[in-house]
């Protein structure tokens, strides 16, 4: 069987390290060392549940579509399309309600963590909490199973929703006899959690993110930014602090390596912290500044991104009519 991967990303503000790392470069070698045609999309009705300011959305999403191109996306390849450009998704996400346990949403970690802080706070438990949200991996389900997927390379905070997605598409195939693939993750163990400015998971809510394509200057800025101690520049460094995990993500030699300047093998992480984040701005920028000139470029002439979206919405759609076409008649509609 031809081994379809399908990925996709919310349009919700500007794409960051985190997202490069986790996602777009995993997502893109992955299709670019296979010949069968994968799926990239952006999820701008997934982004509908948060973002209600329709300058903010298109911003998104225009951010985010000249993202996964500039990151290497071949359109000739791969199937790239905006999610509402392929309406059978809310065909099957409606279909797919109807094998959906009620309590299965219930426990999808997005809708409990809302549940939990309204609770918390001492507010009702599902204030401010509408029904995009609650229904979100049921439509998450529909962009997977619509397109046969097996694999769909995600950081690993989008876990919990592909293994959703397989227990509906059993589901499905438990009621009405073996109509559709179960897909599975796949996340790559060295990028599943990428670390922020201050340590934590990087991560738009902590507002810790070091933005993709930023001019050097403000990634200059994010990087002093870091929080680091007091100790003295020679005094040797943790060496798992996120200022060494980062620069493995973007160069070989590591910083150790970088940092040992004995010349005798022994690696030792004597750096002043200072130094370290030169350095460390310097791997990144030389890494991401051929992808940032694209970048510019396809945000300036965005009409050529919109014709290659359209483009690939048509190829998308000729799949997704395939699938719709096997759910009606399993179904009986
Ligand atoms: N939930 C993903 C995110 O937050 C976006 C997404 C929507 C997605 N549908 C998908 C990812 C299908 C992979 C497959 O970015």
């Amino acid at each position: 069987m031809k081994q379809n991967i399908l990925t996709g990303i919310k349009c919700t503000g500007t794409p960051h390290i985190g997202n490069y790392l986790g996602m777009f470069r995993p997502a893109i070698d992955r299709a670019n060392s296979t010949d069968v045609p994968s799926f990239f999309f952006i999820a701008n009705y997934h982004a509908l549940n948060q973002v209600k300011c329709v300058k903010e959305l298109r911003q998104s999403i225009k951010e985010v579509a000249c993202t996964w191109l500039a990151c290497g996306l071949d359109p000739k390849k791969s199937a790239f399309y905006m999610q509402s450009d392929v309406p059978e998704v809310f065909e099957l996400a409606t279909i797919f309600t109807n094998v959906t346990a009620k309590g299965l949403m219930n426990r999808a970690h997005a809708y409990k963590a809302a549940v939990q802080s309204n609770t918390e706070a001492g507010r009702d438990a599902d204030e401010d909490v509408n029904m995009g949200l609650y229904n979100y991996p049921i439509l998450m389900a529909a962009d997977i199973i619509l397109f046969d997927t097996e694999f769909v390379p995600v950081g690993q905070d989008q876990k919990q929703h592909v293994e959703i997605a397989a227990d509906i598409a059993k589901s499905f195939n438990a009621v009405f006899g073996q109509t559709l693939v179960v897909p599975k993750e796949l996340i790559r163990k060295e990028v599943a959690i990428i670390p922020g400015l201050d340590g934590r998971k990087m991560s738009k809510s902590y507002n810790n993110t070091i933005p993709l394509f930023c001019d050097e200057a403000e990634l200059l800025k994010c990087i002093k930014r870091i929080t680091t101690d007091s100790s003295a520049p020679d005094a040797p460094k943790d060496p798992n602090h996120l200022i060494f995990q980062l620069f493995k993500h973007f160069s070989s030699p590591s910083l150790e390596e970088v940092a040992s300047r004995s010349g005798d093998g022994v690696l030792d992480t004597r750096i002043g912290w200072g130094e370290a984040k030169q350095k460390l701005f310097e791997a990144i920028n030389t890494a991401i500044k051929p992808m940032r000139e694209r970048y510019n470029y396809l945000m300036a002439n965005y009409s050529e991104v919109e014709k290659i979206l359209t483009d690939g919405a048509v190829r998308a759609r000729k799949v997704a009519q395939e699938t719709l076409v096997r759910v009606r008649k399993a179904i009986g509609v």
